[in-house]
């Protein structure tokens, strides 16, 4: 157990089911938040919450707007205040290169990733502006700092999380809400499986993911969720509006 920087605090995690939402919560809770895990795989968030003490699941599907809002009036009006939200449910879509990226792709990638993140960034600062504080972390990812190949869709809106986490610092800092970002190379998820899996060469895509950073292999979940609790917590009192790469070293290069 790490001690307590956030004792007598409520996390909100979407996405929290799996991946880097779950290691995020169970980082949150470690430090002894109060956490709610918020994703559409209902079954998925109730065993994350049942790993965790005194945390709560609920099935929430970030691109549906009307519930999203819904939702977090229900979690406020429950729990009085939202101390810290991470702002993490994302896909990929599928990988394809520009010219023969469908309408749907598109359009099923920012739903989640643009609309979604939106939609769950306001309902979230309703609440924080009426508490007069509050810390969130949005999931940008190295997409969206640099060009990846057969990754239009999901570059460019993790290109625009970095724009709305400015945006948002901006007009928030002086409600006492700050706003950061955190921007991550491969993790091994069942994302990055499901990536690795769907590319034309499933071996090379691995190598190259194991690869491309200074510091050797993937990152994990965990090295991640240290840096959205550090982002989070009072130690980074001073840090808002900034997108934090936790990528080995890869966008130094
Ligand atoms: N894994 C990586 O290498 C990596 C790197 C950079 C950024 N990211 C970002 O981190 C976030 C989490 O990725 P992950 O690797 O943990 O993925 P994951 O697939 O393991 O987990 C994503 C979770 O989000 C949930 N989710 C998806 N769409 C949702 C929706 N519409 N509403 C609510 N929940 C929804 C899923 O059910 C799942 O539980 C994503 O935003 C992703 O883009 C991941």
């Amino acid at each position: 157990m790490i001690t307590g920087r956030f004792g007598g605090r409520v996390a909100v995690v979407t996405g929290a089911g799996s991946g880097l939402g779950r290691a995020a919560a169970r980082r949150l809770a470690d430090e002894g938040a109060e956490v709610l895990l918020l994703d559409r795989d209902a079954v998925a968030a109730h065993d994350a919450a049942a790993e965790l003490p005194g945390a709560t699941a609920y099935e929430l599907d970030v691109t549906d707007a009307r519930a999203v809002s819904t939702t977090f009036d229900h979690l406020a009006a429950r729990h009085g205040t939202l101390d810290a939200l991470v702002n993490n449910a994302g896909v990929v879509g599928e990988q394809l290169p520009i010219h023969l990226t469908p309408d749907a792709t598109w359009t099923a990638v920012m739903r989640v990733n643009a609309d979604g993140a939106f939609f769950v960034l306001r309902a979230a600062l309703g609440v924080m502006v009426a508490a007069g504080r509050g810390a969130v972390v949005n999931m940008s990812s190295s997409s969206g700092l640099s060009g990846k190949p057969n990754l239009a869709p999901y570059g460019f809106s993790k290109a625009g999380i970095v724009g709305l986490t400015r945006t948002a610092a901006v007009e928030y800092a002086a409600h006492g809400i700050r706003v950061n970002a955190v921007a991550p190379s491969a993790v091994r998820t069942p994302l990055v499986e499901a990536h690795i899996r769907a590319a034309p060469d499933p071996a090379a895509m691995e190598q190259r993911m194991e690869s491309q950073s200074p510091l050797p292999g993937m990152g994990t979940p965990e090295d991640v969720a240290a840096v959205i609790a550090f982002l989070l917590s009072d130690d980074a009192a001073r840090i808002t509006g900034l997108t934090v790469p936790v990528d080995g070293g890869y966008h130094a290069t």
